[in-house]
């Protein structure tokens, strides 16, 4: 390991080392010129998943990782102040695309992040998780001939109506190695004909942001702010288009919200569409004359977690707090038809419902009528270490 220069900004000093050889397996040494790999941030759930992996790089002698922003989240909430509370450095390269609609996204960061790669080539790209611009980046890569990797492949909901499944489906079809969190993902790949020897099981990276932060998440007092007792709310988020872009979805969700509201405090951490789309369908009043019903705009990493970590119950339609509360052991209730993450579903604490089932669901995990579930394997907050060693290895073969 370097000197001090290496230090996660996110640890505080005594604390770095022996954190750091537990979550990145110590150090390395090689021989090889230092790599630039370019780490590929567009949207929230991507932050968390490239901030251990950016850090466990920058720790090692061999390689220069490097942020490139494409822009796709651009609110303060929504991106700089998870930069801050994951201790990332500034982006090496912003393309600024901000939104639009899929083909416009997704072509905006082809061209901007094709310029960078012609001036600025990278040896390898990581691309993660299931946005637009993940598949963007990723064929920007593999048509340049630079190696891509995707991080957090193998994930299938079997749902074509989703564009992240259309997503997923074009990354990991192109890319050159991919690193699956679990189990269920190796299969698809290996149903889809991807090559055995492209694949490495690392494990779900989210649990490294969560462990490495777990003490900052503990003291942040931003359930104390918000006036809640633990185990005394549920939290609540909601994005997906099937749910809030349609008026009809949305006011069947907030019929059930007010039901469920009558017996336990609603915490609702708006997305930004939502929180258009609850004005613009005049439900946001509707929703809070309960007078239990807290609606507020995204909270940062560390306050969101810390509010999470006190939940009875999440009720949500994100991806990733379906993974976050089976690690917690937190019931949770995801209001999709299908999910890309069933191992949350079969060993974990997560169950898919419909609005019109929402309250009876509450109703058993507050009689206590809830499994407990488990941890599934390689969700350990050691996965950035297990993707630095697999990455390091491909580099010196492909140096050889
Ligand atoms: C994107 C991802 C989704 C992920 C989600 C997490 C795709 C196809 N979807 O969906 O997989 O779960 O991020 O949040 O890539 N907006 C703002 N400020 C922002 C960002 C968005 O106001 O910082 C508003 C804009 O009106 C925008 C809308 O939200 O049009 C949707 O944003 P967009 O990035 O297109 O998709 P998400 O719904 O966030």
């Amino acid at each position: 390991m370097r000197g001090s220069g290496c230090v996660p900004q996110w640890l505080s000093p005594g604390e770095d080392c022996n954190l750091q050889r537990r979550i990145f397996g110590g150090k390395t040494t090689s021989a090889m010129p230092r790599k630039v790999v370019h780490l590929i941030a567009a949207a929230r759930p991507n932050f968390m998943k490239v901030a251990p992996l950016y850090h466990a790089l920058k720790s090692t002698d061999w390689c220069d990782p490097q942020i490139v922003h494409t822009g796709q989240h651009y609110d303060f909430n929504m991106s700089d102040a998870f930069f801050r509370d994951l201790g990332l450095p500034a982006p090496a390269f912003h393309l600024g695309v901000g939104s639009g609609s899929h083909a416009e996204q997704t072509g905006g960061v082809m061209i901007a992040y094709e310029k960078v790669c012609n001036s600025n080539r990278p040896d390898w790209i990581v691309v993660v998780g299931d946005v637009n611009s993940t598949a963007a980046c990723a064929m920007v890569g593999t048509k340049l001939w630079i190696p891509v990797v995707h991080l957090e492949a193998g994930l299938r909901s079997g749902d074509r109506r989703m564009p992240e499944e259309i997503n997923r489906l074009v990354t990991d079809s192109i890319v050159d190695v991919l690193w699956t969190p679990s189990a269920d993902a190796n299969e698809n790949l290996l149903r889809e004909g991807i090559a055995a020897h492209k694949i490495d099981l690392i494990g779900n990276i989210m649990i490294d942001s969560f462990e490495l932060l777990r003490d900052r998440i503990e003291s942040s007092t931003s359930r104390q702010d918000l006036g809640l007792l633990d185990r005394e709310y549920a939290l609540l988020t909601l994005h997906r288009p099937s749910n809030v872009d349609r008026p009809d979805s949305l006011r069947a969700i907030v019929t059930a919200l007010k039901m469920i509201a009558a017996d336990l405090r609603l915490v609702f951490v708006s997305h930004p569409r939502t929180m258009k789309n609850l004005a613009a369908f005049k439900l946001s009043g509707e929703l809070t004359q309960t007078g239990n019903v807290d609606l507020l705009s995204p909270l940062s990493y560390i306050d969101f977690m810390n509010v999470v970590t006190g939940a009875r119950l999440v009720i949500t339609d994100s991806g990733g707090l379906q993974e976050e509360t089976t690690y917690l052991g937190i019931p949770c209730l995801t209001m999709r038809e299908n999910t890309e993450r069933p191992v949350t579903v079969t060993q974990g604490t997560n169950k898919l419902v419909g609005a019109s089932e929402l309250p009876e669901q509450v109703r058993k995990i507050l009689d206590g009528k809830w499994r407990k579930g488990s941890c599934p394997p390689l969700w350990d907050g050691r996965t950035a270490g297990r993707a630095v060693r697999c990455l390091e290895k491909r580099a010196l073969r492909q140096a050889e």
